[in-house]
């Protein structure tokens, strides 16, 4: 009985850690992060006063391109008079993402919401004179979409924070004024967990101090005790779920296990009218394509007018973009990272059970596109999308070689996406893949 009793408590033990918290096993971590890993895309929101010159978030006053009282002058014409919350959500519903990660607060720390911790609200010092954020959430949950809140740890208005710029009252250690912002930032950050719920934070700032200074690890600690659930990026000083790699598609498929490219469609963040530097939708769906065969996320962004209003080329996007999405949902939604780049020349993606795999070609084949080194037989193969079937055959498979022979698939033209083409290879098994001997 003893002997029983020890067995249970040091397995207790076992899942508890130092401060007292249960701690995650790695299968309750893959359970709570599914949704975010099945979803691919999501769409980011820069929204602020910043719109309304046009200018940089944030960084235009911090760099000096405009003072901090001209900056704050743009407060007078935020007015959201067009904002139609229901029109976001369907759009971004539309473009085929299955979340959206909104700025609650950027660095110049207005923030979106009605917080009772700070005047610096659109509530109180805009012409919107209301709550942006309630209204976006309700119509996210209505149309299915996960809820992502971008926060910014650092606050370049207030003034128990050292780093901000805006006064001669700067100032370096001071630890009871250190104390009250890290308060300060503990009530917002716990006033939009509990009044949103969200299943995703989307934290940001936080290079300006060590993990230990930002307290980072007792912060997410407080953040998943409000929800055990929720979903935290990793700028928390790495403290966090997932890796944030922003603009820079990775060459490599990155080590982090979850990850998501954030990337603007022209140059900003916020809308800037004069940045006409758009990609176009099929260099971003050509993106896509690569990012989720490396098995990450993609969190497109977009910059809406301080009237509400979504600028037309970002609504144009978002809607070339769920064309191809909505043609290929089956080599999106709930993959993981297909073969690496040796095999096929191009990103592939492989349906959970391993036995699905889908080759993305953002070209024109000029022969039969190939497949090097794949030990399966091959089920059928067919255009994903488009449902026609495709011929194939194996050549320079030596009866006395353990080496698989190249696959050859026939691509006529006429089946050929005007973006990104999908092949979809149903396999005898689970994809089993042939590698040199390392000697
Ligand atoms: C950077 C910038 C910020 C932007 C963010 C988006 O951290 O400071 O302006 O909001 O990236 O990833």
């Amino acid at each position: 009985m003893k002997r029983i009793l020890l067995f249970i408590l040091s397995g207790l033990l076992l899942y508890t850690n130092v401060n007292g918290q249960t701690k995650e096993t790695t299968e309750q971590k893959e359970k709570r992060m599914q949704w975010f890993a099945d979803a691919k895309l999501g769409i980011f929101i820069h929204w602020g006063i910043y719109s309304v010159n046009g200018i940089d978030e944030s960084w235009s006053f911090y760099n000096g391109y405009i003072s901090y009282e001209d900056y704050m002058k743009q407060l007078d014409g935020f007015t959201a008079a067009k904002y139609e919350p229901g029109k976001w959500a369907e759009l971004i519903k539309e473009s085929g993402a299955k979340y959206s990660v909104i700025t609650t607060k950027h660095h110049d720390g207005v923030a979106l919401w009605n917080t009772k911790y700070s005047d610096l609200n659109v509530v109180k010092k805009t012409p919107a004179a209301r709550d942006l954020i309630t209204p976006f959430v309700r119509e996210l949950r209505k149309n299915d979409l996960k809820v992502g809140l971008y926060f910014s740890q650092l606050d370049w208005s207030h003034p128990d924070y050292p780093h901000f710029t805006r006064t001669i009252d700067r100032y370096k250690e001071d630890s009871v004024r250190w104390d009250n912002f890290l308060q300060f930032r503990h009530n917002q950050i716990m006033e939009l967990c509990e009044k949103y719920k969200p299943d995703l934070f989307w934290f940001d700032g936080d290079w300006d101090y060590s993990a230990e200074k930002w307290k980072s690890g007792e912060m997410s600690e407080e953040i998943r005790k409000c929800d055990p659930k929720v979903i935290l990026n990793s700028r928390i000083n790495g403290y966090g779920d997932y890796g944030t790699p922003e603009q820079g598609v990775p060459i490599h498929k990155p080590e982090d296990k979850y990850w998501e490219l954030c990337m603007t469609m022209n140059d900003s963040w916020g809308y800037q009218p004069n940045d006409k530097d758009y990609k176009t939708s099929n260099q971003i769906i050509r993106i896509f394509a690569d990012v989720i065969g490396m098995g990450g996320n993609l969190l497109l962004d977009i910059g809406p007018k301080p009237d509400g209003t979504i600028p037309d080329e970002q609504v144009a996007i978002l809607k070339e973009l769920g064309q191809w999405t909505k043609k290929h949902k089956d080599a999106i939604y709930g993959t993981v990272a297909g073969m690496p780049p040796e095999y096929f020349c191009g990103p592939s993606t492989l349906s959970k059970d391993s036995t699905m795999l889908y080759l993305f070609m953002d070209y024109k084949p000029t022969g039969p596109v190939v497949i090097k080194g794949l030990k399966n037989k091959v089920n059928r193969i067919w255009v994903d999308g488009n449902g026609t079937k495709l011929d194939w055959n194996v050549k320079m498979k030596a009866y006395w070689s353990p080496v698989p022979g190249l696959l050859y698939i026939d691509v006529p033209d006429s089946v050929l996406d005007k973006d990104v083409t999908v092949i979809a290879v149903l396999l005898d098994g689970k994809i089993d893949l042939y590698d040199n001997p390392t000697k």
